[in-house]
Parts: C-alpha cells; structure tokens; sequence
C-alpha cells in the first residue's frame, strides 16, 4: 500500500487500485473513486488544512482525525473508530452494472434521511431511488421516488451518528438493509464511487456541516412565517377576495393567497385570464392594502404556441430540450402539448428573469411557486436522452434530470434579489443544493389521517435534508377534508416552518370559514399562537441561515443519546425550547407524551411535567399539547392578524423557571439589507431577581418601543429606545 498526502488530499494505492480522502472543514471527508462532476451545482467545500497524523502500521494505514481514528486496509476498505471501537466501514466495489458504496449497520441501527418520502423517520428496511418522479398517488413508503432526489443519509449504528452525502446527480439506488438485512448499498450505474462522510458527533453536528457545505436556506421574510391559503384554484377575482373577506371577517390571521393555474391565460407561464382576472393589478394592490401578498404559480412545461412569447423565444433561440435526433421534444402538461425549456442555458436564465421580473412588477406580486418541474410529462417519463445544450457541453437528460428544478428556480432569487427583497420562492423538486435557492412543500397529499400523521416525519426529514423552511399541505391536497380533520391537522401542524392550507380541484372547501363556528374559533385560537411565536420561529429562521440548524425538529435531533426520542413520530421540537405533542388519529382524545430531561411546562394551561418520563394527557378536540421547556426565554408578539415589522413596536419575553438566557435577533424582516450589517442583536437573561436585556449590536432602528416580560403570572413593561439596555427588576 502506498499513500501521498498532497495538502487536505490523501491518495491511497493498493493493488493497482486508488482512493482519495479530502479533509474538509466541519469534519466532513470526501472519499472518492473519482469525483462527481459538480460543474451544474453549487457547493462551498473548503479545506480542512489541520494536520492529520498520518501512519502506516502493520500494512495499515491510520489517519488520526479529532476524536475518530481512520484506517484504510490493503483492500482500501476505510475503517472510522471513536475510541478504538469501529462504527463504520466503508467498502467501495462494482457489481454486474453499478458502482456501489456498502457498509454494514448494527442490529439497533437507524438510517434517517432522503429527503421527501413518505415514510417514518427511520428508512430501514426499505428501498429508493433518486430520480425526481411525481407520483399523484404516492400514499405511502412503497414509492421509492419522489418530487426530489436528496442524496443524504443521517445514520446511527453502533452506537454513534454519521452522516452520507453522495454528490453524483445520476439515479442512486439506496438498499437501506432490505435486501442484506445489516447491509447498505448505494449504486450508481454512471458515477464511480464518491461520497461525503460527516463524522460531528450528533445529528445537529453532522446536518450543520452538510447544510454549510450545500449553502444553508436563505433568510425568510418575517411575513413568510404567517398563514398561506391557497387552492386549486381560486378561478376568479371575485373568489380571492372571498378569501380576504373570509378570514378578514372572521379575525384569523392571513398574510398570503396563492393563485393557482386559473389564472394563467390557457396555462401559459407569465399571462392572465382577463375573463377571470380583469384587473389582476387592481386586485393585487387592494389585498397589499389589506396587508395580504400574492403568490403565483409558474410551471415548468411551456404551450406550445407560434403566438405565445415563451414558446417563441424558446424555439427561435434553440432553447428547448431536444430529442436525440434535433427535434424538439413535445410533452403534455395543463396547457396541452408543450415543451421544456433549457433552463440549463445561461441565455434561457436571462430570459426567465427578465420575464419574470416584468411579471411581478405589472401586477404587484410577491413570490413565485414553481411546479411541476421534475419536469412532469402526462404522456409519460421525459426519455433519458433528452438532449439540453449548453456552451460548454451537451447534457444529457439523464444526467441533468434532477438538476431540472434547481436550474429553474436558481436565476429566479435575482428577480427579488435585484429590488433589495429576500426571495419568496418554493419549488415543488430539487436536488440536494437546491435547498438554498426556495423553499419547498411536499406535494400532492391527501385529506387522510395517515397523511396528517406522515406529515411530522416528513417534514423533519426533508429538514435534515437541508430543505428546512417547509411544509406541505394542510388539511390535505386530494380528496374531501373534514372538521376534525382539519382542525387536528391544523393543531399537529401550527409551528411548522411554512404553513399552507391547500386543496385540489372539486373539493369540499377547506378554508375555515368553510365550517362552522367551533372550527373557526380553534383555527383562530392556534394562529394566535403561531403569530405569537413569531419572533421565536424567526431567531430560529435566522439561525437556519446563519449555522444550518433546523427550525423544526426530529426529537433525536435535540436528544440523540436519549434512546426513548430516536423512534418517536409523533412529537417534534421547534428550536430548543418548544415541543408539540398533537392527536393525529381520529376519534382521539388522550395521547402518550414522553417528557426528554428537564422540566416542562404546558404552553397554554401552565401545567408542569417531570423530564424522562411518559404521561397519558387529555387532549380534547381544540387542544393540543404544546409544551417549553424549563428555564427557558420565550419571546412573543401579541394581536397580529398579518406580519408587517414596522408596525411592532412591542415585544413580550415569557420567562418559565429559575433562570434562562436567549439571543434575539431584530432585522427590517424584509430586505437584504442583513447582509450589510443591518440588523441589531440583543442578549436577553433571566434570573428570579431581575431580567436583563443587552444591546449587543444595534445598526437597525429598532421598532421596539416596549418591552415586557411576563413571570409567574405577573406581566412587567419597560420602555425601550433602541440604544439603552433594558433591567427589570423580577422581586416586586
Ligand atoms: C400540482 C401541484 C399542486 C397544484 C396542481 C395544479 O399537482 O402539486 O399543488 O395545485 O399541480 O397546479
């Protein structure tokens, strides 16, 4: 065996065979045959340039990494150790067809990750693919694809986590130990073995490194966190303000209405049906002054039409995918036969910008979903060999397939980005980098229970995915919701990162108004509660941005080596403070909730629990389990029915136990101006005496003008000015 160590790369030879080891920052290694080509996506690897003590030891050769020890054989199998004690051994080999990466996994391993698939947190014993796919009835863990190809692994065996990155964007098959019931396989039939290994200790450690590595989400409007109603579709002028009446009227809160395809002029990306949208500027402007924004959709397929814009300009300009033979490729989606743009080209990216920048700003816009772009065909898969030019090659579709989404949504963040304004983008596929251009939801859903209960999974999963702001759709996409439904789903739902209600075509309605009083006041009740906790999920957006850490939380994520939280479904952490317990079965009415370490106290009836244990607790229709954890800071708005930053000029600390520090962060909410440096940050403590609040940084004027504190029932103000630190005593 024979090994070079040329900077942070260690090439490693044996038997006329070679493997690389890149030591990068966040104790993360690339390990690889042969690099996948990453000329299509972004990543930010950088050099871990600490010395590695490197030996060779009885024909083996030991490379001492933090608290790991790594350890190549002549077979060039890689060894990882934690105290001398082995919990991953990674073989590279080829079968008959396909490169393969196989480890063997302990008999109490977990295998977490892949993104949006329907399924438990823990993919074990199942089998998946990465190949963008949508599947309208994808009801349960039987579909091995999905809307997007995420290529991470979080896994705990023997005793320890680590994580997986496989960075190729051909089709990966991912045997999770179905087959070889304590082996993995993942292969790759066109790219040679290459994979990043996190080796942080616990799941927060190894996602941060992978999100930093990706490029964690992008900092989210304020407004973002509010509510999203959305439907397919509200066909006409006067139905959108239904819904602004509706929730207006009935004093829920509202920040968003998607429009969906009826808008479009015969389904064509960037028109209007003036028969249904007369005045869509007019209508625009007048929710804007009722403080509610409008979303769009945009589809991926383009009509096919010699007088449509789009059509033109891809066709006149070569830019649409091809068949192998030159022609262009015909598919059919809503509008009927239509074509996929080469999103791929630069030239097809100034042009989607262009378009839709002049889109949003004719009819006053705020953001931009974009579907159906795995690319979706009715008449079937679009063929592997679909050819997309760029300058500097020809792509195959093949290999670009689960790029498709990412090249689209990518150029479209500069469409806000050029008017100083964070992105309101979501996308409905992507590959593992594309988690830092939009957001997501997942999918085509269905009014089910079971739905409503692989929603916490689910959501969790495509977090550690790196696809953090997310959500899907509440109340359930297909089929007819129902009251209890609904409003248990919208109870296990409420502090999810992006909350929409939406539904198809031809269903009963499931706006809250659309039910009855009971309904509409636990509708009210629970976006009370998340309007609240606004400035709570915000630090948590901002800490998203800033170090990749999840908003919302698999339990095993704040408590991995607590063995009662690594299999539970069912309840979730928001940050590191809040914990939701909700009934997602019908006919419920009690729950099992298991308490991890500490105290906790009931977010809305103050009842207290002991930490380690489990609890059987009441949970009548309009109640949910919402719990913060002890000695903890909880900062709060108060009477929102829309988020507008300007316009808060108070905030409430709730303060539970003896004692408790938080930091707050404080932007205009809206604009890019963050990244300048405009933002302020204060360091918010606690003790039974006194409470204090100091000013770390302060470039944002801020628009706090009071500041409250609510402890043991007792409710304190003080007046703020943005420059002075702020002490309350706690004793009087
Ligand atoms: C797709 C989307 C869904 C949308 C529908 C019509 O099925 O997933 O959200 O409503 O298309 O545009």
């Amino acid at each position: 065996m024979e090994y070079k160590l040329n900077k942070n790369v260690l090439v490693v030879s044996s038997n006329s065979k070679e493997i690389h080891l890149e030591f990068l920052k966040n104790k993360t290694i690339r390990i690889y045959e042969q690099k996948a080509k990453q000329d299509l996506y972004e990543i930010f690897e950088k050099a871990d340039n600490t010395d590695h003590l490197v030996t060779l030891e009885n024909d083996n050769l030991t490379i001492s990494y933090f608290d790991k020890q790594i350890i190549i054989d002549n077979e060039l199998n890689v060894h990882i150790k934690k105290e001398n004690e082995q919990f991953v051994s990674l073989s590279f080999s080829k079968d008959d067809i396909q490169n393969v990466t196989s480890f063997r996994i302990s008999e109490d391993a977990r295998i977490m990750g892949l993104g949006d698939k329907v399924s438990s947190l823990n993919k074990r014993g199942y089998v998946y693919e990465s190949w963008a796919t949508d599947h309208p009835w994808h009801h349960d863990e039987l579909y091995e694809t999905l809307y997007k190809a995420m290529n991470s692994l979080l896994l705990y065996s023997y005793k320890r986590y680590f994580g997986l990155f496989f960075p190729s964007t051909y089709r990966y098959y991912y045997d999770l130990a179905k087959y070889d019931l304590d082996v993995v396989k993942v292969k790759n039939k066109y790219a040679l073995n290459d994979v990043y290994v996190f080796l942080g200790d616990d799941p927060k450690e190894i996602t941060s490194a992978y999100s930093l590595l990706l490029g964690t989400p992008y900092m989210i409007r304020m407004k973002m966190l509010g509510n999203n109603q959305s439907r397919w579709s509200y066909e006409n002028e006067e139905q959108v303000l239904k819904v602004l009446e509706g929730y207006r009227k009935n004093n829920i809160p509202l920040d968003y209405i998607h429009l969906d395809i009826h808008y479009l002029d015969g389904y064509r990306d960037f028109t209007v049906d003036t028969s249904r949208f007369p005045d869509l500027r007019g209508l625009c402007d007048k929710l804007k002054e009722n403080n509610v924004d409008i979303v769009v959709i945009n589809d991926a397929g383009i009509k096919v039409d010699d007088n449509y814009k789009v059509y033109r300009y891809c066709i006149d300009n070569d830019l649409a995918a091809k068949n192998n033979d030159g022609s262009t490729y015909v598919g059919v989606v809503w509008p009927g036969d239509s074509i996929f743009p080469n999103y791929f080209h630069p030239k097809m990216k100034k042009f989607l910008v262009q378009e839709a920048s002049e889109f949003i700003e004719k009819y006053n816009i705020s953001g931009i979903w974009n579907d159906m772009n795995e690319p979706v065909s009715f008449k079937g898969e679009l063929p592997e060999d679909l050819v997309f030019d760029i300058p500097s090659r020809k792509l195959i579709h093949l290999e670009c397939h689960n790029l498709y989404a990412e090249h689209m949504v990518r150029p479209l963040k500069d469409v806000f980005r050029n008017k100083n304004l964070r992105p309101y983008l979501f996308t409905r596929s992507g590959f593992a980098t594309t988690s830092k251009y939009a957001f997501t939801w997942n999918g085509d859903n269905y009014s089910l229970w079971h739905h409503l209960r692989y929603s916490i999974p689910q959501i969790a999963t495509l977090g550690l995915s790196n696809f953090m702001f997310n959500g899907v759709d509440i109340g359930g996409f297909g089929g007819d919701c129902n009251k209890q439904l609904l409003i248990r789903w919208v109870e296990g739902n409420i502090l999810i990162p992006f909350f929409r209600n939406h539904s198809t075509l031809d269903t009963k309605a499931q706006e809250p108004y659309a039910y009855d009083e009971e309904l509409l006041s636990i509708y009210r009740k629970y976006l009370n509660i998340r309007y609240d906790l606004v400035p709570y999920l915000y630090d948590l957006a901002k800490n998203m941005n800033k170090r990749g850490e999840l908003m919302l939380r698999p339990m095993v994520y704040n408590y991995p080596f607590d063995s009662n939280c690594i299999d539970i479904n069912d309840q979730y952490m928001v940050g590191d403070s809040l914990m939701l317990a909700p009934i997602l079965s019908q006919d419920t009415y009690k729950r099992i909730v298991y308490f991890p370490k500490g105290n906790w106290v009931d977010y809305l009836s103050g009842k207290t629990y002991k930490g380690e244990r489990h609890y059987i607790i009441d949970m009548p229709l309009g109640y949910t389990g919402i719990y913060v954890k002890n000695n903890s800071i909880i900062p709060t708005y108060s009477n929102l029915t829309y988020i507008k930053k300007d316009e808060i000029d108070s905030i409430t600390f709730k303060l539970y136990g003896q004692k408790g520090t938080y930091e707050l962060y404080e932007d205009d909410g809206v604009t890019l101006d963050y990244e300048k440096g405009v933002y302020n940050l204060y360091k918010v403590s606690f003790n039974k005496n006194e409470f204090n609040l100091k000013i770390k940084r302060n470039k944002y004027q801020s628009t706090y003008k009071t500041i409250k504190v609510i402890y043991n029932n007792k409710e304190y103000v003080a007046s703020f000015n943005g420059k002075d630190d702020v002490k309350i005593d706690l004793k009087g």
